[in-house]
């Protein structure tokens, strides 16, 4: 066996497996619902989807959840390369009906030249609902997000066109509008904000008062978080993350293709906004995908890109669930 072969076969110690689960669990989920659960031994870990997390109303499919898992997914490989150790991912080993999403093999190996700042992204990442302000974010910058997430397996479409813009503003408004009107499901949502310590949308970082406007309104009404006081123009960028179906591998590869988005948007000080909604409505979903992707590919979720106000203030951290909660070694 030569050097680089013993090292590469090394058992990873525990507390790495306990770090790159640690931040990997600081992924964006629905609702902060963090519906995952970790599973160690050897070389690998194991991630798997927890059912029981799973919003029975607003998520009947489980698309948010195995989307939420993807971006915990992709920030698992990060994390691991960034501390020194090559993942090597297996999506759905177990086929389509078992809750095993991805198995990880970790060989040891340099860490990433970027480690630093790839980690320092993860832990600055944060929904960030307060307006941004009317500076365009360029259209380069959108197309090399949406690269990016392309990258990791993800299909994306940019939203350039007034007419596909305006559309979809216009179905974000209806969705929202016919999730309000649904007690049971606007009963669920409101539940998880401030669902507890370890998990749900704590009110302080909800807007307060979110104004009429329909691209203002956030699904979890007012929160306490002051919003600045501006003027607000059309500039946000939005994308369309989609998949050429609408199945559990699919869901993750947009997850995995959020969290590269999202982890490189904040290494350049952008903030994004996921928008589930007009995805979850039947309606909504199936008039996004016929008259703005023109049956190119199913819509998973809609995103907003845009810049926060430099003299903002920091956004509190949403709570996590305790590691030994969603790990087990
Ligand atoms: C699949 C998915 C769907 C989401 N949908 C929405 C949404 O419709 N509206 C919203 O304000 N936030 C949405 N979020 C953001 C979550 O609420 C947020 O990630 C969670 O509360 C944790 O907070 P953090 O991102 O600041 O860590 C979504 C996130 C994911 C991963």
């Amino acid at each position: 066996m030569t050097t680089d072969e013993a090292s590469a076969s090394l058992i990873v110690p525990a507390r790495a497996l306990r770090d790159i689960v640690g931040y990997a669990c600081m992924a964006p989920s629905v609702h902060n619902t963090q519906p995952w659960s970790w599973h160690a031994s050897g070389n690998r870990l194991e991630l798997s989807a927890d059912p029981w997390r799973r919003l029975p109303l607003a998520d009947a499919r489980g698309r948010n959840l195995v989307i939420s898992c993807g971006a915990a997914l992709h920030h698992a490989q990060i994390a691991a390369a960034a501390l020194g150790w090559e993942p090597i991912v297996n999506r759905l080993p177990e086929g389509d009906d078992s809750t095993l999403l991805a198995s990880i093999e970790l060989t040891s190996t340099e860490p990433s030249p970027d480690s630093g700042e790839e980690l320092q992204a993860i832990r600055d990442r944060c929904t960030d609902r307060r307006r941004f302000t009317s500076w365009p974010v360029p259209e380069e910058r959108l197309r090399h997000l949406a690269a990016t997430a392309e990258e990791s397996g993800a299909h994306v479409m940019l939203l350039q066109d007034p007419s596909d813009r305006v559309r979809t503003e216009l179905l974000v408004g209806r969705a929202l509008d016919l999730q309000s009107t649904d007690e049971p499901l606007a009963a669920e949502q409101r539940r998880w904000v401030d669902h507890s310590v370890r998990d749900g949308v704590p009110g302080v970082v909800i807007p307060a008062n979110a104004p009429n406007e329909v691209h203002l309104r956030t699904r979890f009404g007012s929160g306490h978080l002051a919003e600045p006081d501006r003027d607000l123009e059309g500039s946000d960028g939005l994308l369309v993350m989609r998949g050429a179906a609408d199945d559990k591998l699919a869901w993750l590869r947009t997850g995995e293709g959020l969290s590269a988005l999202w982890l490189r948007a904040t290494r350049e000080g952008l903030s994004v906004v996921p928008l589930s909604q007009v995805i979850e409505v039947d309606e909504t979903r199936e008039r996004l995908r016929a008259e703005v992707l023109q049956g190119m590919g199913t819509p998973h979720l809609l995103v907003r890109v845009g810049w926060q106000a430099i003299s903002r203030s920091a956004l509190p951290r949403t709570p996590r669930r305790p590691q030994d909660d969603v790990l087990t070694l």
